[in-house]
């Protein structure tokens, strides 16, 4: 499974993307509304930062307004997936962006037979809100079973879990055969986190400590290597 991070923050994308592990990125309306500065210039550096698929959202109610905004967006880079709400409107604006060959992200799908339509629309990524669900009691892992299972192994359209709330929520869309999950910064960090993990590196550093030889030794082994690089 693929790891977006869901901001509008270039700091966040930034820090996060340094780890290594980030194959995209998801906007929307609400996170980019909270950054100072151009959205275009967010969205393209966004881009730049991840080198993958960036999702930007389109605010307009009915086709014509989506598609419309959907080119402009797609236009602003290569990597930019354009993010239709789910609606009749949306599907028709999915359908017809996508027959343009521009990727559609069709978000705030809650059911196996929403999505049905959206990947029947053409949209490249299907995202289902799990935290959500989550929050009006309604099981999150259970429907996006019912969408991974409906939609089938040999599907076109990508499962994006989103409105990931902590880490469980990241392993179960693995689990349940997700594409893709994007999760804020706040859930990648806490994804982080183990105290066994913390307290095993003070224990190798300490016991390693116990042993200065092994210090020199290993400053040694450095040096030798950055001393044949540099002969190379
Ligand atoms: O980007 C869409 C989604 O991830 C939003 O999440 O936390 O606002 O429910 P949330």
């Amino acid at each position: 499974m693929k790891l977006f991070i869901d901001t509008g923050s270039v700091a966040e994308v930034e820090e996060i993307a340094a780890w290594g592990v980030l194959s995209g990125a998801t906007t929307n309306p609400t996170l980019l509304a909270k950054e100072p500065g151009d959205p275009a210039e967010i969205i393209a550096r966004i881009c730049e930062l991840v080198d993958g698929p960036v999702s930007a959202e389109v605010v307009s109610d009915e086709t014509e307004g989506m598609v419309t905004e959907g080119r402009a967006l797609a236009g602003l880079h290569r990597h930019v997936v354009v993010k239709v709400p789910f609606s009749e409107a949306g599907l028709a604006a999915t359908r017809e962006l996508a027959s343009d060959g521009i990727r559609v992200n069709m978000t705030l799908v809650f059911s196996a037979a929403q999505a049905l339509l959206a990947a029947e629309a053409g949209a490249t990524y299907v995202s289902c809100f799990m935290g959500r669900l989550d929050d009006i009691a309604v099981d999150a892992g259970a429907v996006l079973e019912e969408i991974v299972e409906a939609l089938g192994p040999d599907r076109e359209a990508q499962v994006l879990a989103a409105s990931l709330r902590h880490p469980m929520h990241a392993v179960t869309a693995a689990r349940l055969g997700c594409e893709v999950a994007t999760a804020p910064g706040k859930v990648l960090r806490a994804m982080l986190a183990h105290p066994l993990t913390d307290q095993g590196i003070e224990r190798f550093a300490a016991d390693w400590r116990s042993r200065p030889e092994f210090g020199e030794w290993l400053q040694g082994l450095v040096a030798q290597g950055a001393a044949t690089a540099g002969t190379r």
